[in-house]
């Protein structure tokens, strides 16, 4: 029973939880199983479903009811999770000599991540997962030429049909102007924290961090471009993203400093492009390419949205136009990977915080959303390891 427990995943901080160190006994006794869980002092980031997660585990192998208890960790114990927590954000490199939590602050700049070596020996606590090379997890960056093409709404639904598929996923809001994550997924609450790493919270299966959880709402920011660059950095290395399998960034519209320290902090990530289907404006290819070229990442496809809408009587409506997504596509070199339709339930699904690929799964959209989760799934991650990139 204590294995059960051990292994259960903690739904926050995405590891089993007897390798975090939070089991502090299993106790089987005649009509329940007493648990007494370990948490950090402050609370953990979602004691509901941390609890819901061991009940089920106990359900599952088969124990009596679990009676779980929490306790509150000592500051010691607190400080080996957050080594813990440090650690397994390392995909591949061996455990410093240094102190894991020491030397804070001091990160892999640009200048290590860029090439995806940290041949650096120093005490460099934390690099950045998403760049090193053995890393689980495929980013794929979503872009558009212009602003309101659907793109925060196409990356929600493509992160909630991937989870849906049983993949983790991540999203990171890059969006730092334009922000709408948070409220597309229902999430209101602040990040927590473990020491110095951000917990990001979940909704409909997709972990998230965002730059509208740290900005109220009606305050405009102007982000000095260096500070924006770290922020950004910190963004993927301060937050504890627990090695998710996809990482979906939201980009902000266009060709800016966000897109291009994106890819400079994560050169193995891919690109997809979200268009309109109105008939190719050269322009917009234009765009596209300079993009992908700019940013040097791969352009896996085009997603084009607001293809049409489905009337009452079965025909499809073509208001936008047509055939815009399939020749951007072939004008690129690459796959028209998505035919989104228009549905005003999937405006309200991110106007409520219930993204429609997760409340109705069944509808038009979302199976248009599923299909295409499944054809970003078996592209597979890109084989170009950016070689350009040595001759820059
Ligand atoms: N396929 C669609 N059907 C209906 N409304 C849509 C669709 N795609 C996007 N929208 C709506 O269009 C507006 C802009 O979408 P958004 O995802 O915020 O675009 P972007 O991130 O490109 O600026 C939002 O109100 C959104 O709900
Ligand atoms: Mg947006």
């Amino acid at each position: 029973m204590r294995a059960a427990v051990e292994s259960t995943v903690d739904p926050r901080l995405f590891h089993p939880i007897g390798a975090l160190g939070m089991v502090s006994s299993v106790e089987e006794r005649r009509r329940s199983t007493a648990v007494v869980l370990k948490v950090p002092s402050g609370g953990h980031p979602d004691e509901q479903a941390l609890i819901g997660a061991v009940t089920e585990a106990v359900a599952r192998a088969g124990g009596s009811p679990a009676e779980i208890h929490l306790a509150a960790m000592t500051s010691g114990e607190e400080l080996e999770l957050q080594a813990r927590l440090h650690e397994l954000g390392r995909t591949q490199r061996p455990a410093p000599a240094a102190s894991p939590f020491g030397a804070g602050g001091q990160q892999a700049g640009p200048g290590t991540t860029r090439s995806g070596q940290h041949g650096a020996e120093g005490p460099a606590p934390r690099a950045n997962p998403f760049a090193e090379k053995g890393s689980p997890t495929r980013v794929i960056a979503i872009g558009s030429g212009k602003g309101g093409v659907g793109k925060s709404s196409v990356t929600v639904n493509v992160a909630v049909s991937l989870a849906r598929l049983g993949h983790s996923v991540a999203l990171l809001d890059a969006d730092v102007y334009g922000f709408s994550v948070p409220s597309m997924l229902g999430l209101a609450e602040a990040p927590s924290l473990i020491g110095d790493l951000l917990l990001p919270p979940v909704a409909w299966g997709v972990r998230c961090i965002s730059m509208g959880f740290f900005v109220p709402e009606d305050q405009a920011v102007i982000w000095r471009g260096p500070m924006l660059h770290k922020a950004l950095e910190q963004f993927l290395v301060d937050v504890h993203w627990g090695s998710p399998e996809f990482l979906l960034i939201d980009l902000p519209p266009g060709t800016g400093d966000v897109s291009l320290s994106i890819a400079q902090f994560v050169p193995s990530a891919e690109l997809l492009v979200v268009t309109t289907p109105q008939p190719a404006a050269e322009r917009v290819a234009q765009r596209a390419a300079v993009l992908a070229k700019q940013l040097r990442l791969p352009l896996r496809g085009v997603i084009e949205n607001m293809s049409w809408f489905t009337g009452d009587d079965g025909k499809r409506y073509e208001l936008f136009g047509s055939g815009g997504g399939q020749a951007l596509a072939s004008s690129l070199g690459v796959p028209l990977l998505a035919q989104i339709p228009l549905l005003a339930a999937l405006r309200e699904g991110g106007d409520s915080g219930k993204p429609i690929a997760a409340v109705d799964p069944d509808n038009e959209v979302s199976r248009a959303f599923a299909e295409l989760a499944e054809k970003v799934v078996s592209l597979g991650p890109s084989r170009v390891y950016r070689s350009e990139l040595s001759v820059r």
